[in-house]
């Protein structure tokens, strides 16, 4: 898989990408990754990628012609056939893990990073097939939503991630949150990990991380609990989670 990043700060990227899973995987060729500077698709002296708004108001606002060239030109190179351009914009839909794997089956995604106001409206109607926001927060440019687009994505393409894990088996492919994990020692300044975990019972150990996971939903993601995918043993547990809450004197 392809991804192409569009950015009028390349070296923005020079280091995230060159750590841990990313990078195995660009050295494993399952991925390439391409920074295109937006500057290099300017055809004036001053390499001008924005301008002022029409119809007045504050900021700048990334011109139409050096981004139809550089996605232009990026198309035309790789040849992929399935392929997204994104733009990653706070207007944009929210990212979510259901969206990455969606991603994850494509042959190139091609991603716009914008700056200053916004970019021509011209490119968002012609060229770009998804407008993704990253959450509820305005940051300052598109290129941190960027990157955790590609690396949610790449660890979901086949052989990414090591023997040792698996995405599939991850909590929140079925839409939970993760269950507590530990490690040695057994005891650490008197704080004990819990017994379950060390007696070896693999069955009590699943369930006990289970309702730990619905225990850590209902408390931190409530609206999780709607959408999550449910047994009636996890409907049961949440029923009792429930009725103990109720027990509670109120705090
Ligand atoms: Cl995709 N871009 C910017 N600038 N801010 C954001 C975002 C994207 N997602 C959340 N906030």
């Amino acid at each position: 898989m392809r991804f192409d990043l569009i950015t009028i700060f390349p070296e923005f990227f020079r280091g995230p990408f060159e750590f841990g899973i990313i990078r195995r995987a660009v050295e494993r060729r399952l991925i390439k990754i391409g920074i295109h500077d937006l500057r290099d698709f300017t055809h004036d002296k001053h390499q001008m990628v924005d301008d002022r708004p029409f119809g007045g108001g504050d900021g700048m606002v990334l011109k139409p012609e050096p981004l139809f060239r550089a996605i232009e030109w990026i198309r035309d190179n790789a040849k992929a056939k399935k392929t997204a351009t994104v733009f990653v914009t706070p207007q944009g839909r929210r990212f979510d893990q259901q969206m990455a794997q969606r991603f994850a089956e494509l042959d190139q995604m091609i991603l716009l990073c914008g700056r200053y106001e916004g970019i021509d409206q011209r490119v968002i109607d012609n060229l770009v097939t998804d407008e993704v926001s990253i959450g509820d927060y305005v940051l300052s440019g598109g290129e941190l939503p960027a990157m955790v687009l590609v690396d949610a994505v790449v660890r979901l393409l086949p052989d990414a991630l090591g023997s040792e894990t698996s995405a599939v088996n991850e909590s929140f492919t079925a839409g939970l949150l993760d269950f507590p994990h530990y490690t040695r020692p057994a005891e650490y300044r008197g704080y004990q990990v819990p017994e379950v975990l060390q007696n070896g019972n693999h069955k009590q150990i699943a369930v006990w991380r289970r309702q730990k996971s619905i225990e850590k939903t209902l408390s931190a993601r409530p609206d999780l609990i709607e959408t999550a995918d449910l047994s009636k043993e996890d409907r049961l547990i949440i029923h009792k989670l429930r009725e103990q809450e109720k027990e509670k004197p109120q705090s």
